[in-house]
């Protein structure tokens, strides 16, 4: 007897499901740890602990966000939407949009062979991430020579009994007394850290091996075949969109105004500059997003190569 198509209408439904059980699970253990923290908040030794490391790791402190941080923050923001997007169009489309050949020789890969062809969708992901590559490096280099990184790299350990008691607050529902404008709590220092010199790289390394910039006949290829960059790459857009979600749901939740003061109107206080600056950056990246269709994008794709349906 063949129970093939209830099968696929069950496993539809059931992947919904997975996501809804998911998310009830993840509430339930959210209020649990909200109730146990709020328990364990009376107790002294806690009290002392959250004393003695009331949440910045030592060395953190860096007044002021400067004008360029917020430029890089909001093209990072505009082209990982857009590559988050462009990812999901590769790994859904099953018959390409178009073909894009480039022109003339190849920049990196030094084959003799024809020109490679890669799908309309490949072609406007890696042209997001090799402009991506450019913000970020311009974002370390300036991070590093303009003293700033002290805010992100941690260079004392305290920072992890510091990066606890910020959970531990956060948990109790005792939002942390800090000015995020002089220096981030632990927490956000550790996960920023991940993210940009872990998390990015990962996703960089991984995915120009997918890509027909990487050497063909490298050696290194044995040791680094093109599945296991396949197995990694995927996954890690996952933990950007989880970052994201934590992100932005912290910085609408403690003290929305000014936290978008500092990344969208390089200033303190509340004024409403970034709240306006923030509505003005989303407007654009929701836009830039319907806007990313075959339509559009292979016009695009003939500026610089040959477009074949
Ligand atoms: C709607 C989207 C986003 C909003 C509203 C937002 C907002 C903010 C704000 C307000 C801060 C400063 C926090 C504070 O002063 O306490 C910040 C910092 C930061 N955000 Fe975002 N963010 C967004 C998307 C992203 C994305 C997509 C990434 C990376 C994948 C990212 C990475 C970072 C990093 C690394 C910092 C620290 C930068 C530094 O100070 O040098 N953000 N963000
Ligand atoms: C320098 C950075 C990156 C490069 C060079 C790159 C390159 C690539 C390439 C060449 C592919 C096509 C793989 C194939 O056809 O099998 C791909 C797939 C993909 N990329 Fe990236 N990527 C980068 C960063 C990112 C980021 C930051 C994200 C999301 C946050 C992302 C999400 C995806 C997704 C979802 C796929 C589809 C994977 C699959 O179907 O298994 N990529 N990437």
């Amino acid at each position: 007897m063949s129970t093939a198509p209830t099968t696929r209408r069950f496993s539809g439904l059931s992947a919904r499901a997975r996501w809804v059980v998911g998310a009830i699970a993840a509430v339930t253990v959210l209020v649990a740890l909200v109730v146990l923290a709020r328990w364990a908040w009376g107790l002294a030794g806690v009290q002392d602990f959250v004393a003695r490391y009331p949440g910045v790791a030592t060395g953190a402190t860096r007044t002021g966000t400067p004008a360029w941080v917020d430029i890089l923050h909001f093209f990072n923001l505009f082209l990982m939407a857009l590559m988050i997007k462009s990812g999901l169009m590769i790994h859904r489309t099953r018959r390409p949009a178009a073909h894009w050949t480039r022109r003339g020789r190849a920049l990196l890969a030094r084959s003799r062979t024809r020109p490679a062809t890669i799908t309309l969708e490949q072609w406007f992901h890696v042209s997001l991430d090799l402009t991506w590559l450019v913000v970020g490096a311009t974002f370390v280099v300036l991070l590093f020579t303009s003293g700033r990184w002290v805010r992100l790299v941690p260079t004392s350990w305290d920072v992890v009994p510091n990066a606890l008691s910020v959970v531990l607050q956060y948990l109790s529902l005792h939002w942390p007394q800090e000015s995020t404008w002089v220096a981030y709590n632990a927490l956000q220092m550790l996960t920023y850290f991940v993210t940009v010199f872990v998390l990015a790289p990962i996703s960089a390394a991984t995915g120009l091996r997918l890509s027909e910039l990487w050497p063909k006949q490298a050696a290194i290829n044995r040791y680094y075949p093109i599945e296991r960059a396949r197995a990694v790459h995927f996954p890690t857009m996952w933990l950007f969109a989880a970052f994201i979600v934590v992100h932005v749901a912290m910085v609408m939740a403690t003290g929305a105004v000014a936290n978008l003061n500092h990344m969208f109107g390089a200033r303190p206080g509340d004024s409403l500059v970034g709240v306006l600056v923030f509505t003005a950056s989303a407007v654009v990246v929701a836009g830039a997003w319907l806007a990313a269709r075959p339509v559009l994008l292979r016009p695009l794709a003939a500026l610089t190569g040959k477009v074949t349906r």
